[in-house]
């Protein structure tokens, strides 16, 4: 293995995850984005331009080909990840990527198989448990500062991007035909789901150290035909709560949505609050804080023995969202550091393909009870089974 991983970044002309890897690697030490690869062939060489990147690709095979690539960085649809992944591991080449894993437990599983018989390190992009603020509770719970975790309880508030991005992304958001497809997401009559839930399950195992989750019971309705029709992306208001049990029965989590005009909440954006036997710890993550003008709360406070605490991960500002905690580059630069430590240092990467796997699992595990309207066992999930197949 040489001294630096050379990567190629795959849908590298998308608009919302491509960014932040772009910006990600160049924080990256010993890694080296050497190649861009996407079908959309006039925006690939405006990334390469721009981004002074020399190799560019818009053919995936010719880019698995090359044998001055150690690894590839996917950020294309949840469609093409386990056959771009499968392929890549058959090539040989080390893979990062990103959520959702895939779009059922049997691509997840052939994913995971096809890199182990290959030797290669297989890692899922969950930017979540990499955000400082995150990292920062766990080391927190880590420390036993709490006790043992009780409840995980996520609030998904308002998220308020800045002018900036908004102009960005020229007023269209994060919109795109595949992220409301219900086959394309894999997400079904709830793709918003797909698209989220693996970031709310991951981050409530991982403040749950690592507890796996058995039971996910939805509470949705269905409106197509009154927020955009089957599959759109309106239809993330179609969705009240999740809420969960975990493997070890004294331990429960609840997922809410509060949308409201972010100038009559009290917070916006994604925050979690974890409950132990001797205290509790709220955590901003994406999008998190305090509306535009007023003071911002601390990332990360912890409540216990009758005193408050509170912590810092000094990240920076958020790229994309008017937020308190730096959520977009830093976190995935976090991400890819550390699969570039791990591929370099030949050690298994902390979010590998059995844990996304496991998000993969509950997630849909979560659809399902949406759609039928009862708890869904995580386990009683059967491995082809598909949201859009449904
Ligand atoms: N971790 C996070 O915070 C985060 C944030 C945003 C998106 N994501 C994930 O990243 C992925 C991409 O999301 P996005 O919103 O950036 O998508 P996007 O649609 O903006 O970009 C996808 C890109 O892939 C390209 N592509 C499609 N087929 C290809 C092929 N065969 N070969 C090469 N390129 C191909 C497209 O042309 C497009 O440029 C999704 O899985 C999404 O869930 C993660």
């Amino acid at each position: 293995m040489p001294d630096t991983l050379r990567v190629a970044l795959v849908g590298a002309a998308g608009r919302v995850a491509a960014p932040c890897h772009l910006h990600a690697w160049r924080m990256v030490d010993r890694g080296e984005l050497v190649a861009v690869c996407d079908v959309d062939k006039s925006a690939i060489t405006r990334i390469s331009d721009g981004w002074a990147i020399n190799k560019t690709f818009i053919d995936y095979e010719a880019l698995l080909a090359d044998p001055g690539i150690d690894a590839v960085d996917i950020v294309t649809p949840p469609f093409l990840h386990a056959e771009m992944t499968i392929a890549a591991t058959a090539a040989g080449k080390h893979v990062y990527v990103e959520k959702p894993m895939a779009r059922s437990a049997g691509e997840t599983r052939a994913m995971i198989d096809a890199a182990a018989a290959a030797g290669v390190t297989l890692m899922v992009g969950e930017s979540y448990v990499f955000q400082g603020s995150h990292m920062m509770a766990r080391e927190l719970i880590d420390a036993g500062e709490i006790g043992d975790v009780l409840h995980v309880r996520q609030t998904k508030g308002p998220w308020v991007m800045r002018p900036d991005e908004l102009e960005r992304l020229e007023g269209k958001g994060h919109f795109t035909p595949w992220r409301t497809d219900p086959e394309l997401s894999g997400g079904g009559p709830f793709p918003w789901l797909m698209d989220h839930g693996a970031h709310f399950f991951a981050t409530a195992r991982y403040l749950a150290a690592d507890e796996p989750i058995d039971t996910v019971s939805t509470l949705a309705v269905d409106m197509t035909g009154t927020r955009g029709g089957a599959g759109g992306e309106a239809r993330q208001d179609s969705v009240f709560s999740v809420s969960w049990r975990y493997a070890n029965p004294a331990l429960d989590g609840l997922w809410t949505r509060v949308t409201g005009p972010p100038e009559a909440s009290e917070f916006i954006g994604f925050r979690t609050e974890v409950f132990g036997e001797r205290g509790m710890i709220r955590v901003f993550g994406e999008g998190g804080g305090a509306p535009a003008g007023r003071e911002q709360p601390p990332p990360v406070t912890l409540i216990a023995g009758g005193n408050i605490r509170t912590f810092d991960p000094d990240d920076g500002e958020d790229r994309a969202w008017l937020s308190n905690v730096n959520y977009y580059d830093r976190a995935h630069a976090n991400a890819l550091q550390h699969f570039t430590d791990s591929v370099l240092d030949s050690t298994a990467p902390r979010y590998g393909g059995g844990d996304g796997a496991a998000d993969i699992a509950a997630t849909l595990a979560s659809i399902k009870s949406a759609i039928d309207g009862a708890p869904v066992r995580v386990a009683d999930l059967p491995l082809d089974w598909t949201a859009y197949g449904a």
